[in-house]
């Protein structure tokens, strides 16, 4: 079960005593990601002195240097003394085989040195293999362990992690899904996706279904639409056009991220609280994805954007097909906004909007539930600013939460100004993860990885869902590959193109602008 109060006294000796495999230990990912957040979970108590964790990658490398690489990426150059102490113990759970992963032989070795270690620790055999590779070397790693006989069909003696990309449309994801099948059951496969690891996306569910007070509000009775935005203000910095023109802001974000997001604003409360019980109901909600009903074509609902140059606060910015590794024809989406519908009893006629893009003004996630207005306006709003007062049209109240950054969940409402007349003026009612809790928000890869070595699956994404998700994205795409489809220009450092904007415009609606919240102390309280 998984959304629990976590604590290292919960977890049972056997998965403290796990064996980690990294394949790619040489990449940016592991260093990055994924050791860092082994380490904080050894400090945590999560994993014991005698887990192991074997770095497998290409390059030849002896136990001592991978030690001091990792140590010098995770510790950095001025590390406090209980850190360098914590990571002189650590660093003995830490060894490396040199495997090139695409040569079955070298697996025999790999299990020879496994085997002869988690001897030497005592360890129960309980492996988590965590592909941190080229997504083309995931089947192949798999199969090439299979054919060492290190698959054994039990997920309790083997889990392993899987990093999008999960295929690049339905037909693919299909096909990948089948030949994992071939060597693995689904219990035994954990897909990634990182955000379902945020801390404040879990709070979504609690939220909704923790409190009795809000639940009900979620619900096409109050709900007037949902804008989702996962906005960054980065480009294509260290080469990453390669990987991306491949990919775009759809398959990227939207597809996995976005989509994701969408299912645990929108899915019914779970009977249990359960990986498969919430995975079902997830499944459902993207199985009701469709477009809106008054649509006739993709570009009735769904916009495609890609960035031109600009600049951004006075420093020149490069058009998408300037940067590195992009082809200079390139029709890639750098940015997606669509109108989704949600067909099912709960949701009917509410519109999801929802968005996702490169170099927009700033890099905020948020999701955005809009309600509707009272159905008589009794009282008169009154917006006044250093100047001046005027009469505006009713606000509608709305409750955000922002998932990153200034993590914050805020209701905004109406209330009576101070004074002889009813005059209405919206206030917000903000609650600030960074204000109420001392401690750091866990990073998504410890929580997803500890999840993974206790054998829990809420948090990953199961292959029903994935297929589901590409079967409502699937017919976008190919909308936008015929050759007469550009995407619309929109300047780096803005909100996307017009057409975005007319989406909800042609509705009456506003894309909303997400402000940066002021914590007590920046506001000077
Ligand atoms: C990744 C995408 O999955 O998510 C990146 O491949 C994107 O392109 C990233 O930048 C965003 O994640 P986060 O956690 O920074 O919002």
């Amino acid at each position: 079960m998984s959304f629990h109060a976590s604590s290292a006294s919960t977890d049972s000796s056997d998965s403290k005593q796990a064996t980690l495999l990294i394949f790619g230990a040489s990449g940016d990912l592991t260093s990055r990601k994924l050791i860092p957040a082994l380490f904080s979970l050894y400090r945590n108590g999560f994993l014991a002195d005698n887990a192991l964790i074997v770095g497998v990658a290409r390059r030849p490398k002896d136990d001592d240097s991978f030690r001091n690489e990792m140590r010098d990426d995770v510790l950095g150059n001025a590390p406090s003394a209980k850190a360098t102490a914590d990571w002189d113990r650590f660093q003995n759970l830490l060894h490396y085989v040199q495997v090139d992963l695409n040569s079955p032989s070298d697996y025999c070795a790999l299990k020879e040195r496994v085997e002869a270690l988690e001897q030497e620790r005592n360890l129960p055999g309980q492996r988590v293999v965590y592909l941190a590779t080229s997504p083309a070397l995931f089947l192949p790693s798999i199969e090439n362990l299979n054919q060492a006989g290190m698959v054994p069909h039990e997920a309790s003696k083997l889990r392993v992690v899987i990093e999008k990309p999960f295929g690049h449309d339905l037909i693919s994801a299909r096909e990948l899904s089948a030949n994992y099948a071939r060597l693995l059951s689904e219990d035994q496969i954990y897909r990634i996706d990182h955000y379902l690891g945020k801390e404040t996306v879990q709070n979504i569910l609690l939220f909704r279904f923790g409190n009795a007070i809000f639940e009900p509000m979620f619900h096409r009775h109050h709900v007037d639409h949902i804008q989702i935005t996962v906005a960054e203000s980065q480009g294509m910095e260290g080469g990453r056009g390669g990987y991306y023109d491949t990919s775009g802001a759809m398959r990227d974000v939207l597809q996995n991220h976005v989509l994701q997001l969408a299912c645990l604003v929108a899915m019914e409360p779970p009977s249990r609280f359960e990986a498969e019980y919430i995975r079902d109901e997830k499944l459902k909600v993207l199985q009701s994805l469709s477009s809106p009903l008054h649509a006739t074509s993709v570009d009735d609902w769904a916009v495609a954007g890609q960035y031109a140059a600009s600049s951004i606060n006075g420093e020149p910015c490069k058009a998408y097909v300037n940067e590195e590794r992009v082809p200079p024809d390139s029709r890639t989406e750098t940015f997606v906004a669509m109108e989704a519908r949600i067909d099912n009893w709960r949701w009917a006629g509410v519109p999801f909007y929802l968005r996702t893009g490169k170099r927009m003004p700033s890099r905020v996630t948020e999701i955005a539930i809009q309600f509707k207005l009272p159905p008589l306006n009794l009282f008169q709003t009154v917006e006044c600013n250093e100047t001046m007062c005027e009469r505006v049209n009713a606000r509608p109240n709305s409750l955000i939460f922002r998932i990153q950054p200034q993590e914050s969940i805020s209701l905004r409402f109406s209330t009576k100004r101070p004074g002889m007349q009813y005059q209405v003026e919206p206030v917000d009612m903000d609650f600030q993860f960074g204000e109420k809790f001392s401690e750091a928000l866990p990073e998504a890869y410890e929580r997803l990885l500890l999840d993974v070595i206790r054998g829990d699956s809420t948090l990953f994404t199961r292959s029903d869902e994935l297929e589901a998700a590409w079967s409502f994205v699937d017919p976008v795409i190919q909308h936008w590959q015929r050759p007469e489809h550009q995407p619309e220009l929109y300047q780096a450092g803005t909100w996307g193109p017009k057409q975005a904007h007319s989406l909800l415009r042609n509705t009456g609606r506003e894309w909303r602008v997400p402000q940066k919240h002021l914590t007590a102390h920046e506001a000077g309280k």
